[in-house]
């Protein structure tokens, strides 16, 4: 072989291996409307072609050119996606979902399982139901819409982004806590990744979203960051639009929940939290606007641990309709950093203030 053609050769081997060992984009648009079946198509790679996803009910199925494959429920509804590499980007897109209803134990419409980086953009999700018919089965932990949760494969340090998706009238119907579904809108579970976990949810609206653990969002040893999103009318058992369950201040890492520039009105929990309830963690609150919380424990911000509350952490907020200023003695509402306290917005254990 002439060197040239050596060198040609070797480029391309080169080039090759290369390729295998490469991240690929996967972009997905998924369309299940009006009560019909997922019609779903993916592409990998910058110029791939779409490729229709098959189902239901045929197992798993690997998109070719990543390390990404998908299972169609039988339900012809629900999606699986399980990324086996860290390095597949994920993305779904301008996907719409209306009038579906699940029953109590078919998975989420959407479940994503070891997935780095995953992107959801531009989805909208309108009249969703989790049922409370349960024929025979065991019941899904999660609420009707999406589940992100982690895997062993994911070593690194990983997050997912929710970015301008919109959910309306997504349910889990008759809330308890004894049905324990996790999240009217999204669950994020850090399960058994090693890597640390952190999502972050901006642009989003949730209206009239409800689940027995979160009405919008469930997070689980995760950091969450809300930027510019708005929930309005949410319902649960325990964190009426955001239940955080962090580790506590004695591990590390610590999760954080940040909020930025975020709206929330007329959010309910049932027991705790009426519009955020938070286990563990620390807090961050900026520029958001909390109105009418209802709940028996903490109207609008609960925290259960002393240590998540940090005092300059919270600024330039305004709380109105949340607890009576009087009741307890909430020393954590007093004027500082900006915050207007019509009523006393964050609330904790009474050894806390
Ligand atoms: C969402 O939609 C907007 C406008 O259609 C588009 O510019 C943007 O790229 C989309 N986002 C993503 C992440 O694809
Ligand atoms: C929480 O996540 C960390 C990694 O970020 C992990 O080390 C720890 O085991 C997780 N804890 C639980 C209770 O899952
Ligand atoms: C914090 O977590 C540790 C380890 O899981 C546990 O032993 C301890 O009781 C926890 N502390 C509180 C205040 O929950
Ligand atoms: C605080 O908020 C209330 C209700 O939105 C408003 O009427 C009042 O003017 C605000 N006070 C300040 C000092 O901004």
């Amino acid at each position: 072989m002439p060197s040239s053609s050596m060198k040609l050769f070797a480029a391309l081997l080169v080039a090759c291996l290369a390729q295998t060992s490469m991240a690929a984009i996967v972009v997905c648009k998924m369309d299940a409307q009006d009560g019909d079946t997922l019609t779903a198509a993916c592409s990998v790679g910058v110029s791939g072609q779409p490729i229709s996803l098959v189902g239901p009910g045929s197992g798993q199925q690997q998109l070719t050119g990543s390390q990404v494959s998908y299972t169609l429920d039988v339900n012809a509804r629900s999606t699986l996606f399980e990324c086996a590499s860290e390095d597949d980007l994920l993305i779904i897109d301008s996907s719409q979902y209306s009038s579906q209803t699940l029953n109590n134990c078919e998975p989420p419409l959407l479940e994503l399982r070891g997935c780095s980086n995953a992107i959801l953009s531009n989805n909208t999700f309108i009249s969703i139901t989790r049922s409370t018919a349960q024929p025979g089965c065991t019941i899904s932990k999660y609420g009707p819409c999406v589940a992100v949760v982690g895997a062993a494969s994911q070593e690194t340090d990983w997050s997912f982004s929710s970015l301008a998706n919109t959910f309306t009238s997504t349910i889990c119907s008759s809330i308890s806590a004894t049905s324990g579904r996790l999240g009217g809108a999204f669950a994020f579970e850090h399960n058994d990744s090693p890597g640390a976990m952190s999502a972050v949810v901006k642009g989003s609206t949730f209206t009239s979203t409800a689940c027995d653990f979160g009405g919008a969002i469930h997070s689980a040893n995760a950091s969450l960051t809300l930027t510019d999103s708005t929930f309005t009318g949410t319902l649960a058992v325990d964190g009426g639009a955001v239940q955080f369950v962090g580790t506590n201040a004695t591990v590390a890492p610590i999760q954080k929940l940040q909020v930025k520039s975020s709206t929330f009105t007329s959010n309910t929990a049932v027991t705790t939290g009426g519009i955020i309830q938070v286990t563990g963690g620390a807090v961050s609150i900026d520029g958001s606007t909390f109105t009418n919380g209802e709940a028996q424990i903490g109207q609008c911000v609960w925290l259960d641990k002393c240590e998540s509350y940090t005092e300059n952490q919270i600024t330039g907020n305004t709380w109105t309709g949340c607890a009576k200023p009087e009741s307890p003695p909430i020393s954590w509402c007093k004027a500082h950093d900006g915050n207007n306290w019509t009523t006393c917005g964050m609330e904790g254990p009474r050894e806390c203030y």
